[in-house]
């Protein structure tokens, strides 16, 4: 067995973990009689736990580590480097070269003119702050137009038009949707199960349909499918009174849920009813982003246009705590006059070990040319999977990239779904465990219908993808079998 940098044996670490450490979204129960899973090491796409045993990890982390395990020693070099030099300084009021770099070197990569980066340590921080953002653009930009109002009547100027209040403070989401837990991040989600807890919740969010298809009329078209999406969100725009609405927050591919595309000609509409009535299209990728779709972001894959994107995880490959609020220039044109400010900072945003770690991650990511080894592996990639497709249980295989989702059905035919407690046994009951004890972590996953994701680091190949489709197609299988009996 290999050891760990730990002073402490593998019983004391268990007990310690059992009498101190809380986990997220941990049912801690569930570790009464068993223990904690550990996991010490990795290297590539697996994982080693604390008795020696390897997985593969079919989810990269939590959709994040998108170059893998195997770059430690370079990132660690990077981060000792800046340690070395300049340990901590604050975006509030100065700037870093490392910040400076990576806020360059992001606008690089960035789909048109979105140049202008704030950075924060994660991605609800993100969305968090994409809100933040859209609600004191509509004030600062009635602001400026206010002063300069004001201004030309001070010179003389009769102007008797009345300034109408610019103020917009409303999100428009899809349901199902993740976007994160801060309060405003979690308002804008849509799973009610993780809202209500914390109700009432920040004002106004207004969910609307999200791209799943499997679910709708056998005899939808496409085009049918994208008309029906738009007039959705039309009709909830308008509503809630367009001129109330700062932000639309979408995912190019939804998580939640498993995975869903956009239908052709989705995100065009989108992008034409924000314009139409002059509100923010926030693109969420903190999942989607770099790389994950074969693509720096996945609004140049879809060519959304967006006016704002939120990201995280990928950007340092979940190497540091970092996220970044992207926006383009025009976003920031109103915070650029007289003493206009953003009022809104983190003390950690754009620390600069942080920036370093993510500046030798996208480094890395060009060097080993990751956005091409997934278009080139995204086809072999889905085709293996479709195998799984043969499985009774397995009812439909979404996703592009290296992201996808397999939805579990009751009934193939009629695509009847699981009811909440067969979902318990299904999912918490017997997958998760099992491709636990097979060596493959990936997600059982019921936000949204029951499905498996299956998001590996973007260094995997067809030697993990077989292996990830063997072990998924026997517990699948075994899975298929007890739901039945
Ligand atoms: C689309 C999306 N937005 C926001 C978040 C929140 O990110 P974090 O967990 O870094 O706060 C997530 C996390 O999975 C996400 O998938």
């Amino acid at each position: 067995m290999s050891t760990s940098v730990t002073s402490l044996s593998p019983a004391e670490l268990q007990k310690a973990a059992r009498e101190h450490l809380w986990l997220h979204f941990t049912r801690m129960s569930s570790y009464t009689g068993e223990d904690i899973p550990i996991i010490v090491r990795g290297d590539g796409c697996y994982l080693e736990d604390i008795n020696g045993k390897r997985y593969l990890d079919a989810l990269a982390g939590l959709f994040a580590v998108n170059i893998g395990y195997g770059f430690g020693d370079e990132i660690g070099e990077a981060a000792a480097a800046q340690l070395r030099e300049l340990p901590f300084y604050t975006n509030w009021s100065y700037a870093h070269p490392r910040a400076i770099e990576l806020a360059a070197e992001i606008a690089s990569v960035a789909p048109g003119d979105l140049n202008r980066v704030f950075f924060v340590s994660g991605g609800s921080e993100a969305v968090e702050s994409a809100w933040k953002l859209a609600r004191q653009y509509y004030t600062a930009r009635g602001d400026n137009v206010r002063a300069q109002v004001a201004e030309r009547m001070a010179a003389g100027e009769r102007i008797e038009q009345r300034i109408p209040s610019q103020r917009r403070w409303k999100a428009v989401a899809r349901r199902i949707a993740y976007h994160g837990t801060t309060m405003g991040a979690l308002s804008i989600n849509g799973i009610a199960s993780l809202r209500i807890p914390f109700e009432p919740l920040v004002p106004d969010v207004i969910h609307v349909h999200n791209t799943n298809r499997y679910h709708r009329p056998a005899e939808e078209t496409e085009a049918e499918f994208t008309e029906f999406l738009l007039k959705d969100l039309d009709e909830a725009i308008l509503q809630a009174g367009a001129e109330t609405v700062a932000m639309v927050i979408f995912e190019p591919v939804q998580n939640a849920g498993g995975s869903y595309t956009p239908p052709e000609g989705y995100w065009k509409g989108v992008r034409e009813i924000c314009d139409r009535y002059e509100i923010l299209l926030c693109a969420d990728e903190v999942i989607t982003g770099f790389g994950r779709l074969g693509a720096w972001f996945g609004s140049e894959r879809y060519d959304i246009r967006p006016d704002i994107i939120t990201s995280a995880k990928g950007l340092s490959s979940a190497h540091a705590a970092i996220g970044a609020v992207i926006a383009r220039d025009s976003v920031m044109e109103p915070f650029l006059e007289g003493h206009e400010m953003y009022s809104h900072g983190i003390t950690f945003g754009g620390h600069p070990v942080m920036a370093a770690i993510a500046l030798k991650n996208i480094e890395i990511m060009k060097r080993e040319k990751l956005n091409a080894r997934v278009l080139e592996n995204e086809g072999p990639f889905r085709a293996t999977l479709e195998q799984l497709l043969d499985l009774p249980i397995v009812g439909d295989l979404r996703g592009t990239g290296f992201f996808y989702a397999l939805e579990l059905v009751k009934d193939k035919e009629t695509r009847e779904t699981f009811s909440d407690e067969e979902c318990e046994t299904l999912l918490r009951g017997f997958l998760s465990p099992r491709l636990f004890e097979e060596g493959l972590i990936c997600r059982a996953d019921d936000r949204g219908d029951p499905v498996v994701q299956i998001s590996p680091p973007l260094v995997a190949d067809t030697a993990e993808i077989d292996e990830i489709v063997s072990i998924l197609g026997e517990v699948l299988a075994e899975a298929g079998q007890r739901m039945k009996s």
